[in-house]
This record gives C-alpha cells, structure tokens and sequence, in this order.
C-alpha cells in the first residue's frame, strides 16, 4: 500500500515540478544597503502610487521603526496610512480589516513593513483587492490569484523569511487552528528594500529563529527533487554567510555590515525556495504554527535536524556539499562524515542560540492529527529527498516532547 502512495506521490511531484519550471516567476525590482530606506518614496512615486497603506505590526510601529519612512513619504506628498494590527501568523481577520482600511482610504499600492507576517498579510490584502469575489479562503494553494495586482513594496525587517521575493503567503485560520499558504507569482512583489539599519534593534531570540527559517528555505530547497543551478547557486550564498554571520549577530547584533549579510542571505535563500520549494520541516512547522502560535523560524530550528536525520542518507551529497560550503570540512571527505558533521553544526548553532530541543505547547494527544496534516501539506507539492510515513512524521512529533535547552 505505501509502495503505491509513494509512487503516485512522486508522479504527482514530478509533474507540478514540470509545471512550475514552466511558469515564469518575476523578482522584485532589489534596493540593497544599509540606509536604503531612503529611496523608497521616490520609488514609490514612481511607480505612480499616491495612496498608500503600509501594513506593518505593534512591535514594529512601537519602537518608531516606520516613523521616518511615514514623514518621508509625507513630504513627496503621498498619502500614508498605517494599519498596524498584524499579528504574528496573521490571520484571515487582520487581512479583511487591511483591505477594508485599503478601501476606505482610496489607495492605490501598499507598502509591507516587518517580518513575514505583515509581509505575508500585505500580500494576501493586495490579492483581496485584485480579486474582490474570493475570500482569502478560496485563494488557498497555487494560481487563485488574478492579476496584475497593485504595486506592493516589500521592507523587511527580520532576515527571515525571504517573504520579500517569494510568491507565497501564509494565512492562519483561527476557526480550523491551520495555516494555509496562497501561492501565485502575483504574489511576488513589485520591489524589495533590504535595510539592514531596521533590523540593529532586532532582539536576539528573533535573530535567530529568523535566521534559522532563512537556513531551513536554504536547505530544504537545496536537498529536494525541484533543485536547479539557479535554485542551487542561491541557496548556497545562503548557507554560507548564515553559517558564518549567525551566531554572531545573535551575540552582539550591532554590527550593520553583519545583518546586512543576513538580509541577503534570506533573499538569497528566499529566491531558492520559492522556485525549488520547502519540505518536511514547513510542513511540519506549519501545523504547529497553525494549532498553537509557535513562532515559525523557532519551529523551523528545533525540528531541522530532526528531518536532516530522517532523510540524511538519501540528501548525503547536498549535505556535504553544503558542509564544505559552510567551512565545516574539505572536499575530499567522507560525504557521510561532511553530511553528518552539517547537521551537527546546525544542532550546534541551536545550542549555541539558546534554541531549545522540544515545542514546549506541544501537546501528545495531538500527535496523531498533527502528522497527518503535516503530511496532507507535504503530499505531493513538497519535492523532498525521502518521503514519510504516518508513524515516521508521529515519531519525529514524539521526540519534540523532550525540550532540553
Ligand atoms: N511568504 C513566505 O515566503 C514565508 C516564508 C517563511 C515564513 N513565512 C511566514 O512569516 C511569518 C513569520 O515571520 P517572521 O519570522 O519574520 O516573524 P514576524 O513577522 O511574526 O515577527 C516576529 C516579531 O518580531 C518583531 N520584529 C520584526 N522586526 C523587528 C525589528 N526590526 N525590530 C524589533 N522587532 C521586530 C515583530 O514585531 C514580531 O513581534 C509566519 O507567519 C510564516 O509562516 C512566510
Ligand atoms: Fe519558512
């Protein structure tokens, strides 16, 4: 039974893979530097946006990070309205308020300012105005989205989740406790501003479970069946510089030149993932996100070694690439000792970051639904090395009962 499940998973894969190479996904026009915020207004003006809404959280609008950037535009004379309410896993609700806050406004592009959830919210209130007859709902998995949609320019500010140039959004739905993605090329921004000046007071904890989502798109898109060259090369620049530059930003984040690198590094990793997918680890993380809130990149880390583990020796030689790639050993190495020595510098770097082993909402009784939507998610758009069962998926779940750390 499972030999057949397999085997129609892979047909299956292989043709949405097919079809993806096929479809041609756009990048955002990139302004890159520390300080490039500054030239965002006039970017924006000259995109021909008068009206604009920026989306954005209480964090973020708390310590005046947007400040700036609304006088700025101000001054050009673009209107500016500020919807502030996103939550972390932004759910359906904070998407309808923006679109009607978008309305009711008048605007006509809207700038996504913060993490991946007021990125991922930006994105999903831009595709309700496109698409006014569908709910968020109805725009769930790939090619829903109408377009071409209005102007969305993208600020990060965690480096993170590449949510910046990628064609996906994930919305949480509180009545079903999932996250669902809508994913469209309409999706991928009209620009990306990569400042790493908005990311110096990004407190530790958040460096580093950000960072560790950035490695985990950088890993799953390397070591799964939707890998390309281009896909490849990205990816790599990627685990380079988070390997290098992580814990050292996670230590002293004061550094520009480092966070920059980091913010790079996400794009890169995002820019990957996006054509190449994710894996188990989302899957997984997902679903965790969607029951109990847990943060993404914080599930993201504590569960990638775990799926490394599980699908070490059928990804053996991407892992040692990737090992040799990160400084953690020469070439002409064992690849099972460079796959192997790579998944223990990513259990070290959690170690080091004060990332714990376990999810400490994670409750046994959900074990069971957990792993089967984990992996109703994963069947078959994720193009992973090795596919899971049911008892494999409620065995890695079991072992994120033991927190240490
Ligand atoms: N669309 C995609 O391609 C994609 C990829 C990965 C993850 N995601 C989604 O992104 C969301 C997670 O995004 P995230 O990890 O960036 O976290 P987030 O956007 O939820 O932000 C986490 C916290 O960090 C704070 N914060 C952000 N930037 C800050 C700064 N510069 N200084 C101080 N505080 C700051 C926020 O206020 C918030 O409290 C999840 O919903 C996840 O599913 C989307
Ligand atoms: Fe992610």
């Amino acid at each position: 039974m499972w030999l057949v499940k397999k085997f129609f998973i892979r047909i299956l894969s292989k043709f949405i893979g097919f079809m993806m190479r096929r479809i041609k996904l756009p990048e955002p026009e990139l302004i890159s530097g520390p300080g490039s915020l500054n030239q965002l207004p006039a970017l924006v003006q000259s995109k021909g946006v008068r009206s604009v809404l920026l989306v954005s959280d209480k964090g973020i609008s708390g310590i005046g990070l947007i400040d700036p950037l609304v006088e700025a535009l101000d001054k050009v004379g673009i209107d500016c309205t500020v919807y502030d309410d996103v939550q972390s896993n932004p759910t359906i609700a904070n998407i309808e308020s923006g679109v009607e806050i978008y309305r009711a406004n008048k605007c006509d592009g809207i700038i996504a300012f913060g993490g991946g959830s007021p990125m991922d919210c930006a994105k999903v209130i831009n595709a309700r105005i496109g698409n006014p007859k569908k709910t968020a709902l109805q725009m769930q998995g790939g090619m829903k989205v109408s377009g071409p949609l209005s102007p969305l320019f993208a600020v990060p500010t965690t480096a993170g989740t590449g949510s910046e140039c990628s064609l996906g959004a994930m919305v949480s739905n509180p009545e079903s406790h999932e996250k669902f993605g809508v994913a469209s090329p309409y999706l991928v921004p009209t620009c990306a501003v990569l400042d790493a000046e908005l990311m110096i007071g990004l407190p530790p904890h958040i460096t580093s479970s950000t960072g560790m989502d950035a490695l985990t798109h950088a890993v799953e898109s390397y070591i799964g069946s939707w890998a390309s060259d281009y896909t490849n090369l990205h990816a790599e620049q990627a685990v380079e510089i988070i390997l290098r530059d992580l814990e050292a930003t996670y230590r002293d984040g004061t550094d520009v030149d480092r966070r920059q690198n980091l913010a790079m590094a996400s794009h890169h990793a995002g820019l990957a993932f996006t054509r190449a997918m994710v894996g188990y680890v989302h899957a997984i993380s997902h679903n965790l996100g969607g029951l109990y809130g847990v943060p993404h990149g914080l599930a993201n880390a504590v569960i990638l070694p775990l799926v490394l583990d599980f699908c070490r020796q059928d990804c053996e030689a991407q892992l040692a690439k990737l090992a040799v790639i990160g400084g953690l050993g020469r070439r002409n190495e064992p690849i099972k000792t460079l796959s192997l020595r790579f998944i223990d510098k990513v259990r070290e770097m959690n170690r080091n970051m004060d990332i714990p082993t376990g999810i400490a909402q994670l409750q046994a009784s959900d074990i069971p639904n957990l792993a089967k939507r984990a992996l109703a998610e994963a069947h078959p758009q994720y193009p992973v090395p090795r596919l899971m069962k049911h008892s494999e998926c409620e065995a890695i779940l079991q072992k994120l009962l033991t927190i240490r750390g």
